[in-house]
């Protein structure tokens, strides 16, 4: 029998600590030390002794017996790059609510008749799975489905029955016998997906995961796994929107940072295929404080609003919001403004926000968002029919971003007139836009624009 001692393992982050405290030492979440049990040694191993496991060269290993499976679900594939691995394992996370169970149970009935399929169901009783997929119309509901949270009688069925794809909704639900811990605590989490993780490797079935994103830390989250996964992705939306962003964060066979959008209708998830125009809020007046610009999100360039209202400060310490933008990327602009244009915002509450929940962590939103902010503080609008991109330096010059022509082909594209670039993103001339581009270096020449 194995030593088993106590430890406190954070149940965010999965860290452990040997005495219990109020705040992870590691992610610094609050509340989330959990006393468990963990085998100190594992049983029947004893260092030093193993036997010589065959090397083989990389040349001699067939590479192609890996094709990528496409779910038929185009933006989901998009997200994947251009479909799945056989063996592979995917986590995807969001919030509860957001679609998970709706989209994976589209993709299943996707693949039915190409590919034998099961869903694993933790949360839900099979009646209201067939409900849900009644309600969903899928041509046919006959899905191989289980109800069921043991994740031993989960690999038996699986051995059994060999499936190519498995979907486990949720990974929280499951439990294994060898583990004491609550279902959804970290060290039943990890356990089962590792398992989970050897018999998708050693069979070649490939297994989607469910995690759900918990604010309490009360169970664990998705984060906990992504090291022991090939592809995680992220379910994201803007409260109140119908709209769904999925989005690659890790990706052992694809690029990652490709986006999917979705939206949620009554008869379940609809592929946008065409989103670049998706974010913005079409003014009828040009309102101060109001930007569009163009980011790449993976592949894609998309339109994107950045609002900003600058205004007065009635307390002593001013306030400074990022929605969607990087609040530290936030107060450096603006040190910027004031170092190199001259625009000192010291006393003003700055809030900054992207249009219909996006986010944007690229560079390239820096000139924009000045823009944004020095409008509103102008109380100047900008033209409805203008884009803008760029990366503003520390030293106040405006550096060029990757994909430069894509963008101003996709605003043209869209009906924009006008875009404010840097120097070194002007077109070339044998590039035909129907645009009229302005191309700056420094700061203060793209401050024009908004006096
Ligand atoms: P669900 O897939 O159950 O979310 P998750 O598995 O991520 O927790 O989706 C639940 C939400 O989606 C619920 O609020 C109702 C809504 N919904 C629709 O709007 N249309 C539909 O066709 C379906 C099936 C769900
Ligand atoms: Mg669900």
């Amino acid at each position: 029998m194995a030593k088993t001692r106590t430890a406190y393992v954070c149940q965010n982050c999965g860290a452990s600590a040997s005495k219990w405290a109020g705040q992870c030492a590691d992610c610094g979440a609050w509340n989330t030390l959990v006393e468990s049990t963990v085998a100190a040694t594992r049983p029947g191993t004893r260092p030093g002794v193993a036997n010589a496991t065959a090397v083989r060269r990389l040349h001699e290993v067939d590479a192609e017996s890996a094709p990528r499976v496409g779910s038929g679900l185009e933006e989901m594939d998009r997200v994947l790059g251009g479909g799945w691995v056989r063996g592979a394992v995917i986590l995807i996370g969001g919030d509860p609510g957001i679609g998970k169970s709706t989209l994976l149970l589209q993709l299943l009935a996707a693949v039915e008749g190409r590919l034998d399929t099961l869903y694993v169901t933790g949360e839900e009783s099979l009646s209201q799975v067939a409900m849900r997929a009644q309600r969903l119309g899928l041509p046919r509901v006959d899905l191989p489905a289980l109800a069921e949270t043991s994740i031993e009688s989960i690999l038996a069925t699986v051995a059994a029955t060999r499936p190519g794809l498995v979907v486990i909704d949720s990974i929280q639900t499951l439990y294994t016998d060898t583990l004491d811990s609550a279902p959804g605590s970290v060290s039943q989490l990890r356990e089962c997906a590792a398992q989970l993780v050897r018999q998708a490797k050693a069979s070649g079935t490939t297994v989607i995961l469910v995690g759900h994103v918990t604010k309490e830390g009360a169970i664990a989250g998705p984060r906990v796994l992504e090291h022991m996964v090939d592809t995680v992705l992220y379910f994201e939306h803007d409260p109140g929107s119908r709209f769904r962003l999925i989005r690659a964060v890790k990706n052992r066979f694809g690029a990652v940072n490709e986006l999917g959008v979705f939206a949620m209708t009554d008869t379940g998830l609809k592929e946008v295929s065409n989103p670049s125009a998706l974010f913005l809020s079409r003014h009828e007046e040009p309102v101060p404080g109001s930007v569009i610009t163009v980011t790449r999100q993976g592949s894609r360039p998309l339109l994107v609003e950045v609002q900003a209202l600058v205004d007065r400060s009635m307390v002593g310490n001013p306030r400074r919001v990022a929605l969607g933008l990087e609040g530290n990327r936030l107060n450096m602009l603006l040190a910027v403004l004031h170092r190199h244009g001259g625009v000192a915002l010291g006393d003003q509450d700055v809030f900054v926000n992207v249009v219909g929940g996006m986010r944007i962590s690229e560079p390239a939103a820096d000139l924009p968002l000045l823009l944004a902010a020095l409008s509103s503080f102008r109380g100047r609008p900008l033209p409805t029919d203008l884009v803008v991109f760029g990366e503003v330096g520390l030293a106040g010059e405006i550096r060029p971003v990757q994909g430069g022509e894509e963008r101003l082909v996709e605003a043209a594209k869209q009906g924009f007139k006008r875009a404010l670039v840097p120097e070194a993103n002007r077109p070339r001339k044998s590039v035909k836009l129907d645009l009229e581009v302005t191309a700056v270096s420094r700061l203060d020449q793209a401050m024009k624009f908004a006096s």
